[in-house]
């Protein structure tokens, strides 16, 4: 329901004498309704019936946010924040539940600015991860920053989910390479890594976006790549052995030298490899021979180029893609995807995998998408970040694509599979990651106007395992009010508890 105390006209009132009025975009502005589709994803959140925000800020100064949490606060109006506008649920921009709230979208806040000699960046949130590799590497192309594929994701909500990529099997997820970060909290103080302090600090490393107030900017530590890397793309059906395939990089991919990640897409009766080598053909060809002959795969597999090149080629399967196209975030409201996830702890048997390819013969749109963890994943403590997968042997991403009226078909055979899946993946709790966002985890309940404990720790536990009530307890000290808030925000620890 509607907080009894808000005041929209006096909270735009507000908005107005703050901020200049060219940033702010109510219902009633010509602009409104571009601005809020700018960037979301999924037609399933921008329809008549979606519970829309009564306005969108667009931010070009620290101080306008400030100004934005000072106005929700007094006047009783949650905000959300948009970077990229990539979540999954598009709790971003629009709430499940009637709710009066304010959208702040960060996209004119999209600075990079990188420190050659510290090899560090500053990266504001409203940029998307193809802006900060392009400006990372274009003029140095052994620098680069491990986080996720697709280039039009905001780095502030990506980052606050944790950020799983290509490389991570070598320097880990993004906040495992973040070293600061300028945040705005429930009472519109501007924070850094020192002036937050180290709990919070900890909390907004993976803890999820939308809990503990607006991160503005990250400081990241760079890594190192070679000048060039090497990718393969390598199809086997199921009549070439994908299920006997699949089953043995289950074990291989987790152990792979810490420079190679293959990743398995599963669609139809097809398992498609797909790897970034951090070194040569010749090198990659020979461990390839020697942990992996399964593969079968050759010198004419290898694809070489610059990282920065490996980027736009595995995001726009093209190599003659120029990598100025990481820059665009044109996005589009084509296509209905729904998303769920798994971890899986110890591998499936053969048999069973056969059994899963038989689930892609009744829907040609269902993929999954394999994300081997080990390496130096693997070797992070499960409570250094609220990240706390760290010793599964891989992610499993579920995407299912529909058109028009086919999402009911598409998500009982999604729903199904799931459940069918269940028998084989992490248990106690069954693992879900949070930048996959699923509400069918598990969704907040609100008593007396704030989220509760109980009811988090359904989906919280699935998203942080042991780490849930460590954020829960940031989130009691940082906002006991509950200010941030959504349908699956940490919700404050009760004292005592
Ligand atoms: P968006 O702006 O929608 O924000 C997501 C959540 O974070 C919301 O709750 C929002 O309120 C909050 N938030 C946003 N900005 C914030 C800020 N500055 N401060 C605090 N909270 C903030 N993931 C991955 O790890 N690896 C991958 O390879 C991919 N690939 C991928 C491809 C595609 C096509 C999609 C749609 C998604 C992915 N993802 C992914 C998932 C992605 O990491 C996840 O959706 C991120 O939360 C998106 O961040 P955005 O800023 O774009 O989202």
């Amino acid at each position: 329901s509607v907080p009894s105390l808000a005041s929209p006209d006096d909270f735009l009132q507000c908005l107005r004498e703050k901020i200049p009025s060219e940033l702010v975009y109510t219902q009633s502005s010509s602009s409104f309704a571009g601005v809020l589709v700018s960037s979301i994803r999924s037609p399933r959140f921008f329809t008549n019936t979606t519970v829309r925000p009564l306005c969108v800020v667009t931010p070009t100064d620290a101080s306008h946010v400030q100004a934005a949490v000072l106005c929700g606060r007094t006047q009783g109006v949650r905000l959300r924040v948009r970077s990229g506008g990539h979540d999954y649920e598009g709790l971003s921009y629009r709430s499940a539940r009637p709710e009066v709230f304010g959208v702040v979208d960060l996209a004119n806040l999209r600075a990079v600015s990188v420190n050659q000699s510290e090899t560090t960046a500053w990266v504001d949130s409203g940029a998307t991860i193809g802006e900060l590799y392009y400006t990372i590497a274009k003029d140095n192309s052994q620098l680069a920053f491990p986080a996720g594929l697709c280039p039009t994701i905001g780095v502030g909500g990506h980052f606050s989910g944790g950020a799983i990529g290509m490389m991570m099997r070598k320097y880990g997820l993004a906040v495992d390479n973040v070293l600061d970060a300028k945040l705005v909290n429930a009472n519109g103080d501007l924070l850094d890594r020192a002036g937050m302090g180290e709990d919070l600090f900890w909390a907004i490393r993976g803890g999820g976006g939308g809990s503990f107030g607006i991160v503005l900017s990250w400081k990241v530590q760079l890594v190192q790549v070679p000048p060039t890397v090497t990718m393969f793309n390598i199809a086997k059906t199921i009549d070439q052995g994908a299920a006997d395939i699949v089953t043995r990089w289950q074990d291989v991919g987790p152990s792979l030298p810490n420079d190679l990640t293959i990743r398995v897409i599963v669609q139809g009766q097809q398992a498609l490899f797909q790897a970034l080598y951090l070194g040569t053909c010749s090198s990659l060809v020979a461990t390839m021979g020697d942990q992996f002959p399964e593969l079968t795969m050759t010198s004419a597999d290898c694809q070489s180029m610059t990282w920065l090149q490996s980027v736009a080629f595995i995001s726009f399967w093209n190599r003659d893609t120029p990598v100025e196209a990481l820059l665009s975030r044109t996005t589009s409201l084509s296509t209905y995807t729904k998303n769920k996830s798994d971890y899986v702890q110890s591998a499936i048997s053969k048999g069973v995998w056969k059994d899963i390819f038989s689930w892609f013969t009744m829907n040609g749109a269902g993929l999954i998408i394999l994300e081997p963890h080990g390496g130096f994943i693997g070797s992070v403590p499960t409570d250094a970040t609220p990240y706390p997968h760290r010793s599964m042997l891989y992610n499993v991403q579920y995407i299912v694509f529909w058109q028009g009226d086919g999402g009911a078909a598409a998500n009982t055979w999604l729903g199904n599979f799931y459940d069918f899946m269940g028998q084989y993946v992490s248990k106690n709790p069954r693992q879900a990651y949070v930048n996959y966002r699923d509400l069918d985890i598990g969704q907040n309940v609100v008593v007396d106007d704030v989220t509760t404990f109980d009811g988090g720790k359904v989906w919280g536990e699935q998203y942080f395992a042991s780490n849930f009530q460590r954020l829960a307890s940031v989130k009691a000290a940082v906002d006991p009010t509950n200010y941030f808030r959504n349908e699956q925000s940490i919700p404050p620890l009760a004292q005592g508890r």
